[in-house]
């Protein structure tokens, strides 16, 4: 399967060794993607919100060179980061019908994360999102005939190859990937902002992203996403998620908090329902996820504030919630939740506008 529109022409301009910088954010689905076709094509439609604080920090540098192999090293706080390499090397072998001046270049990757080491956010959607920009921004060096909404949109589809949710982290705001017939222009193939007219509450949504577990996952995001092929429950989970999305357009114009929170918290419990019925089955939800919840109800029925809970494919929470109760709310977290965090670790984020170039 090749998308011609990204495959370059002939380049025009040879260029010398430089440098390219970018940050890119990580995001956070309402919708979820969970589960796959080849290809990197999500077996359904997801949205997310960009943040703006876990982000991703890159600096491409490129030195011409001549022979045939992709030559790369990564460098992660400044050190040497071998364990990144392997999905790097995929990722370039994804992109080569696209991007095939990467067989051009030695590249150093020199990248760095504004949240903490291994705190189990997942850093793949900000991390690949970063390299993406860098490697279209090199692209914009030789080619002539780019436009900057093109460049964006090549970002989005090259970071989808690197890891799917990082296509939805170019742009800021509430991105859209996967087709749904009723979100005109949505796409497989990258990420784009959500179309439709969005309520003033969530354009200054908060999460809060309370570490429970931040040890490596046991199970990886590619091996769950594979185990969605022959699962009993997949064509209705993949059909609901489209129902999800489907209702998400009036309630994200009216700013409809009820239903809302109905949406994003049974996508989060039916994401941990797919990984607790595949087979093999397994469970990611640690015991102090569970007591966040369910303090999470409690204060939600006790106080009337529409704060309501996401998760990814781990054990920590993501606390959402509206800006005008940022301040109750986070009391809430520092004096009732805390308490369930490794460390009493948690961070403050909200949505956000998507990647920026780092000016050297
Ligand atoms: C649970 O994007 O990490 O966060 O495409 O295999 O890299 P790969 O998967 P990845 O999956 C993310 C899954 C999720 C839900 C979501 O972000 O939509």
């Amino acid at each position: 399967m090749l998308v011609e529109e990204f495959i370059p022409n002939t380049p025009i301009k040879k260029i010398d060794a430089g440098s390219v910088g970018y940050t890119s954010p990580s995001n956070i689905a309402l919708v979820k993607y969970w589960g796959k076709k080849p290809h990197q094509i999500p077996a359904n439609p997801s949205i997310s919100f960009t943040l703006n604080h876990c982000k991703t920090e890159t600096v491409l540098e490129f030195s011409p060179k001549n022979s045939d192999d992709f030559s790369f090293e990564v460098y992660l706080d400044g050190k040497k980061a071998s364990d990144f390499r392997p999905k790097i090397k995929q990722f370039f072998e994804r992109i080569l019908p696209y991007a095939s001046y990467v067989k051009d270049f030695h590249f150093d990757i020199k990248t760095s994360n504004t949240f903490p080491h291994s705190s189990g956010i997942a850093s793949s959607a900000s991390g690949m999102s970063a390299l993406a920009m860098c490697i279209v921004a090199l692209e914009e060096l030789m080619y002539s005939n780019v436009d900057t909404d093109f460049l964006k949109r090549k970002a989005s589809f090259l970071a989808r190859l690197g890891s799917g949710s990082a296509c939805r982290s170019i742009e800021g705001g509430l991105v859209v990937w996967g087709v749904h017939p009723n979100i005109f222009g949505s796409s497989d193939l990258e990420g784009m902002q959500y179309p439709y007219e969005v309520h003033d509450v969530f354009k200054t949504y908060q999460d809060a992203i309370l570490l429970v577990d931040k040890g490596e996952k046991q199970v990886s995001s590619s091996v769950g996403h594979n185990l969605m092929h022959n699962h009993p429950y997949a064509q209705s989970r993949f059909e609901q998620a489209h129902t999800h999305l489907n209702q998400l357009i009036p309630i994200l114009k009216s700013g409809d908090m009820n239903g809302f929170i109905t949406i994003v918290e049974k996508e989060a419990l039916t994401l941990h329902a797919m990984m607790m019925s595949s087979d093999p089955y397994f469970i990611l939800l640690k015991p102090n996820t569970l007591e966040i919840i369910n303090l999470i109800w409690t204060y939600r029925k006790n106080t009337n504030i529409p704060v309501c809970f996401t998760l990814d494919a781990g054990a920590n929470v993501h606390v959402l919630y509206p800006k005008e109760y940022a301040q109750k709310v986070e009391l809430f977290i520092q004096h009732e939740l805390s308490v369930y965090c490794q460390n009493k670790q948690y961070i403050l984020d909200n949505v956000g506008n998507g990647a920026k170039r780092i000016k050297n």
